[in-house]
């Protein structure tokens, strides 16, 4: 595993950026219960501790106080063994991250789910030209070694198998394989779940169904019910 700070910190730090809409909450949450490693999503953490300096009503989101979510993360970072979760990736230092990930998601994918969300068109353009001239990309690579900086696809729930196995590999994998052993297939917003004796899909962790389930309801696109008894 490189390191980028590797005498002061025993486990990694990843930052999981992208879009809004590529997926970091449900592959950080997903990551987060097969390494152990501690998720912070830093939407949440601003709503939760007033990190912000009021509501944006033009792009219908929080304006951040960075100086204040950084100094509310620093000993975190400093102690390591953190997955930070943010659409923005340019003011963290960059001695905190030993791996900076990047979801991208193809355009008509990621309108779906962010016209799915209800966004107003005006934010839901912003987000799409933000894709499509792949922005957080190139703020990573601005902002960290090009070395530890990744683009992952994650257009659809096997991305998100593949993305979190190999980033469960890279940090070394916490849990027990069995736990990967109960599977329940998840095909999509539109259609049921099923088992994987009865599908033809790619069998996914239980728990990652669940945390995709989870993340999906948080959306509005389905509901717990639709889980196989
Ligand atoms: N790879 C994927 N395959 C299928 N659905 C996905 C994938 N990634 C995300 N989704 C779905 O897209 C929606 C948004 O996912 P999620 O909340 O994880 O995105 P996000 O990047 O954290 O967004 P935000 O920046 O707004 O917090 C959810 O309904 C989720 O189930
Ligand atoms: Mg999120």
């Amino acid at each position: 595993m490189a390191q980028n700070d590797t005498k002061k910190r025993k486990k990694p730090n990843i930052l999981v950026t992208g879009t809004p809409g590529t997926g970091k909450t449900t592959t950080s949450s997903a990551l987060s219960e097969s390494t152990q490693l501690r998720h912070i999503n830093v939407g949440d953490l601003v709503k939760e501790k007033n990190l912000h300096d009021g509501w944006d009503d033009d792009l219908h989101c929080y304006v951040i106080n960075e100086d204040l979510v950084c100094d509310e993360l620093e000993d975190l970072m400093e102690e390591g063994g953190n997955i930070v979760d943010y659409h923005g990736c340019d003011f963290f230092p960059e001695r905190w991250f030993d791996l900076v990930v990047v979801l991208q998601t193809d355009n008509s994918v990621l309108y779906d789910r962010l016209h799915n969300r209800g966004y107003p068109e005006k934010k839901l353009q912003n987000n799409i030209e933000c894709e499509i001239f792949l922005v957080l990309l190139e703020e990573a690579k601005e902002s960290y070694a090009e070395d530890i900086v990744m683009a992952l696809k994650s257009d659809n729930i096997e991305d998100i198998t593949r993305n979190v196995s190999a980033l469960t590999d890279w940090a070394g994998p916490a849990v027990s394989i069995s736990l990967f052993t109960n599977l329940v297939v998840c095909e999509g917003p539109e259609e049921l779940y099923s088992h994987p004796s009865t599908s033809e899909g790619m069998p996914i962790p239980k728990a990652l169904c669940f945390i995709i389930i989870r993340r999906q309801e948080a959306d509005g696109v389905c509901g717990i019910d639709d889980l196989p008894s």
